[in-house]
């Protein structure tokens, strides 16, 4: 067969937040399929970038005081860390904000004013006056408009299910500020998707683009059934504008307005190309408009209309290359359940790679993903039994039993009779080839799994172990270690596109590289072997135990940052006044209670002649005990004014004379002083006398 030019991606992992092991299904289930690919001889390029543009990115930007620019650059190191620690390998990791984007975006936009998609509308939207923004609907919560439920998000109720706009909410409020926003209307630019219905409908229903349930989901839903009245409009025009402020492009025909995120985001598909294309000396008409080159997405189900409808839509008015097929798989849920903060089962890339082993759930992915959209689920028990049963105890235990018995003589001259095990699993090789090609790794799973379960008995029974203890049988140990490590090469080399770390421990041990599929048909006879070391490790139930425990306690840290988040975003107040007068060394409670605090009345207050800073005021303390103190308020406080108010004052402090008469005490007030003094009073109800603990 012909070597196939192969352009392969996944979706733009967003910036504003970190990889997870809900994403790692998708980078996963990829990286295996180009792998395979390259295994076959195939040329295949893998890119990816990172999405950034929006409104989350340029609040979150706010909140930390940093530009944009700087939150996407640290996000997309973390994310090609993650990746890269878990055999994630792009010819290309861009990203959304690059100049390649922006020019694709203007050539796109270009093309699709030319075909007269665009129309513009007024929208209402909810603006928040405070934080200067219009808000996405995730931004508002408010009274349900049909229930009456308080404290409902902006597009939907959770009582009562109703769906409405967010500028039909009751008393909404902005979760940015806290504050009421305001409706205003903007001019918001569409493209009228419904001129390319037919377009749509053939590309989606005639070939086989989408998976079966896929394009029936389409049919049903927007692309409306064969016996719907004719010119009924069923595919709804694309809002893709929005008005500054706005982290994204700049639309060039259209100033202070903005290019939605979904607009530029899918772009960047060949803008990343584009860099790739640079770096190599490759043309970019090679990839992406030519018939010659195979274009593949993986995406996750919940964004197929994205990519099924509008994106398509775009490519052909663009005049770029159709994908062939869009890949698009189910959800992860965490044993059994949606993945979860509370629970600790919303795991990061990066807290599982700091306990576990990245090949284990690769394999484990592997062993789960079918052609279908169905969720997968990891239970965290199943994956401890399979990883170590299948892997550890099955494909790696062939070479850990017979490696070191041949480290000195190495491998047979000539394949020993092995019952026909190697044929036959010779033969496999292409029903495992096409399970792999149809995304069907759980089916390649039970193929190659089944192979070694084949594999084990040979060598149980042939007990190299025993061979070892007669001098006699070296040469039929070291054909039986032949057998039983060409069987695990065979299995190594089908489980490549899964597991390529094995696959590279295995070329160090056998001194032969693994670089083609076929290499699978035919035995390694006569080289060294090396000294065989580990080469995967057990998966230890304590480190899944760890793992969800760190989870918990990064959710928990979250949760506190965000309350306080929302809190310096409602009330605004500065670091400031800590920072200039940092905390006192720490005290006890029975230094605390040395001092007596009191509330007191002030019953008489007066300017005393010649003092610049003080006023004179007669304290009650209930009854007939009154204290005089001095306090340095004169410039922040009319006397006149503070008469019957309660304070609280230091009722134990040692009288001291001054200039102006004796002072029985101090009054407890904050700020830097001059005007800048800031009386403490008691609550409504506190009593004159009345201790402050
Ligand atoms: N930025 C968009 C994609 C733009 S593509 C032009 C986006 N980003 S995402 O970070 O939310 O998701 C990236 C991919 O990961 C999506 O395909 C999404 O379906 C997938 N997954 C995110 N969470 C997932 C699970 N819990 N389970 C499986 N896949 C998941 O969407
Ligand atoms: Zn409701």
């Amino acid at each position: 067969m012909s070597k196939r030019r192969i352009l392969v991606t996944s979706a733009l992992p967003y910036a504003n937040g970190p990889i997870h092991l809900g994403h790692l299904v998708e980078y996963i289930q990829t990286d295996i399929w180009v792998r395979f690919q390259r295994l076959r001889g195939n040329q295949c390029i893998y890119v990816c970038a990172d999405d950034t543009h929006g409104t989350a990115i340029m609040i979150r930007a706010r909140n930390e005081s940093r530009s944009e620019e700087e939150v996407i650059a640290q996000s997309q190191q973390e994310h090609e860390r993650d990746f890269a620690d878990f055999g994630i390998r792009f010819d290309n990791y861009g990203s959304t904000h690059s100049d390649e984007n922006r020019r694709l975006c203007a050539q796109v936009w270009e093309a699709i004013q030319a075909a007269g998609l665009v129309k513009t509308k007024d929208v209402e939207q909810l603006y928040d006056v405070e934080q200067q923004t219009f808000l996405a609907d995730r931004f508002v919560r408010g009274t349900c408009p049909q229930c009456g439920c308080p404290d409902q998000p902006g597009d939907n109720c959770s009582k009562c299910g109703t769906t409405y706009t967010t500028a039909e909410l009751v008393n909404p409020v902005s979760t940015l500020s806290g504050s009421t926003p305001e409706i205003r209307t903007a001019e918001h630019l569409f493209i009228e998707l419904e001129q390319l219905h037919p377009f749509l409908d053939d590309w989606t229903q005639n070939q086989e683009h989408l998976q079966a349930e896929v394009a029936n989901y389409l049919k049903g839903h927007f692309l409306g059934s064969a016996d719907a009245a004719e010119g009924v409009k069923t595919l709804r025009d694309w809002d893709i504008s929005r008005p500054a402020p706005y982290f994204g492009f700049e639309i060039p025909d259209s100033p202070g307005n903005f290019w939605y995120v979904w607009f530029d985001a899918p772009i960047g598909y060949i803008a990343s190309t584009q860099q790739w294309c640079e770096r190599t000396g490759e043309s970019l008409d090679d990839w992406w408009r030519s018939e010659e080159c195979e274009i593949h997405h993986f995406i996750g189900k919940d964004i197929t209309y994205f990519h099924t409808l509008f994106w398509p839509g775009m490519l052909k008015t663009a005049g770029f290359q159709l994908p062939k097929k869009v890949h698009i798989h189910g959800f992860l849920t965490v044993n059994g359940e949606k993945m979860s903060k509370s629970k600790g089962t919303f795991i990061k890339a990066e807290t599982y790679h700091r306990h576990l082993d990245p090949s284990a759930l690769r394999y484990f992915y592997a062993s789960k993903l079918g052609p279908k959209l169905d969720d997968i689920d990891l239970s965290l028990d199943e994956f401890v039994s399979k990883v170590n049963s299948d892997l550890v105890n099955k494909v790696v235990n062939l070479a850990s039993r017979s490696a070191k018995f041949v480290k000195d003589v190495g491998l047979s001259q000539e394949y020993p009779d092995d019952g026909g095990l190697f044929d036959k699993a010779a033969r496999a090789g292409d029903s495992i080839a096409q399970a792999y090609e149809n995304c069907d790794y759980n089916r390649a799973m039970r193929l190659i799994m089944a192979l070694a379960d084949d594999a084990n008995p040979f060598v149980e029974q042939a007990e190299p172990w025993n061979l070892k203890k007669d001098p006699a049988k070296a040469d039929q140990l070291q054909d039986v270690c032949t057998v039983a490590i060409n069987l695990f090469r065979q299995l190594v080399i089908y489980l490549t596109p899964v597991l390529p770390e094995l696959t590279d421990k295995t070329a160090v041990l056998l001194g032969h590289p693994i670089t083609h599929w076929d290499q699978s048909q035919t035995p390694l006879l006569g080289t060294k072997v090396a000294k065989f070391k580990h080469m995967m490790q057990r998966v230890d139930q304590k480190d899944i135990d760890k793992m969800v425990d760190d989870t918990r306690e990064e959710q928990a840290q979250e949760l506190a940052d965000g309350v306080r988040q929302n809190a310096q975003n409602q009330f605004h107040d500065s670091p400031d006044a800590l920072a200039a007068e940092p905390l006192a060394e720490e005290c006890t409670i029975d230094d605390f209670v040395k001092v007596d605090l009191r509330v007191a009345r002030v019953i008489e207050a007066e300017h005393v002649p010649d003092a610049r800073k003080l006023l004179k005021l007669t304290l009650s303390l209930g009854g007939e005990e009154t204290r005089t103190v001095f306090a340095g308020i004169k410039a922040a406080y009319d006397p006149e004014k503070l008469v019957g108010r309660l304070v609280v004052m230091v009722a134990n402090l040692k009288p001291r004379q001054m200039k102006f008469g004796l002072s029985e005490g101090m009054v407890c007030a904050s700020g830097t002083g001059g005007a800048e003094v800031f009386l403490l009073s008691p609550d409504e109800g506190a009593i004159p006398g009345q201790r402050v603990h």
